[in-house]
């Protein structure tokens, strides 16, 4: 089993790496942009899983040409069957608003740069005509709303370009996953835990996405209850969702 976890050291995607190595052996490619947290990450999951192999890159992450020859590189050593893209920040909307620099690096990191890995890996597992791609996206993406919508946008591009590239492997072995997390307990949401706002654990979060990958389920709500939710939220019509202060 060989996988790739672009912006591993996000906290789902370590722990879907702890659950994947705690599986078997597994051959494991850590893409990460802070190479010293990296070196730790893997140092760990060497001593979780002796057995297992895993290596570490790094990449501009809004770099086309280094993204695809990062790609065609780690497709060179062998196939692979899996590719989580995770990486993602959640900024403070008024931000996003006061300074237009900070914005745009928002729009990047959350949706242009998850969109260059998505296709550069596409690419190769196109022509293996095999394997799972995962993106991490989140509810935020369903309904833009005044608290978050530069981060929802980007997440909710992340989504249409996700449903794109399923259309477009339809009728292959290449499975587009997208899983969507309410707010779950990690460094991205200390503030939202600092509010005394409920939130997933990682654990939860990261079982229901090696899960999905597994099982190469496009859309995968977790915990599950935020599909009901974001359904009614969706559906709520504009002259009632514009009087509420989310
Ligand atoms: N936690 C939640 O409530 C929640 C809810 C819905 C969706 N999500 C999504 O879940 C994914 C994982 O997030 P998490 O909760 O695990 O958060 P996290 O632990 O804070 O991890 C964030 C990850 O994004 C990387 N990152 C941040 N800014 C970056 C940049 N400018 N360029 C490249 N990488 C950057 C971080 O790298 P460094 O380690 O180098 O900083 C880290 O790998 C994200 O896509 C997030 O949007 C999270």
């Amino acid at each position: 089993m060989r996988i790739v976890v672009v912006g591993a050291t996000s906290a789902i995607a370590e722990h879907c790496c702890r659950l994947w190595v705690q599986q078997g052996a597994v051959d494991l490619t850590l893409v990460v942009r802070d190479i010293a947290k990296g070196e730790r990450m893997a140092a760990d999951l060497r001593v979780r899983s002796p057995q297992s192999s895993v290596a570490l890159a790094t990449v501009d992450f809004m770099a086309p040409a280094e993204i695809a020859a990062l790609a065609a590189s780690i497709a060179s050593g062998g196939p692979i069957n899996a590719v989580l893209i995770a990486h993602g920040v959640l900024p403070v909307q008024q931000q996003c608003q006061d300074d237009l620099a900070f914005c745009r690096e928002i729009m990047e990191v959350n949706a242009l740069s998850p969109v260059l890995f998505a296709e550069a890996f596409a690419a190769t597992l196109g022509r293996a005509g095999r394997g799972t791609i995962a993106i991490i996206g989140s509810v935020a993406g369903d309904r833009g709303r005044k608290a978050n919508y530069v981060y929802g946008a980007s997440k909710g591009l992340v989504a249409r370009y996700a449903e794109g590239m399923e259309h477009r492997f339809a009728g292959t072995d290449v499975r587009i996953v997208l899983i969507k997390p309410g707010p779950t307990d990690t460094p991205m949401a200390a503030r939202l835990k600092a509010q005394g706002r409920r939130l997933a654990t990682v654990e939860e979060v990261a079982q229901a996405t090696v899960d999905a990958m597994a099982k190469g389920r496009p859309v995968v709500y977790t915990p599950a209850r935020w599909r009901l939710i974001m359904l009614i939220v969706q559906h709520l019509p504009r002259f009632i969702f514009n009087r509420l202060q989310i």
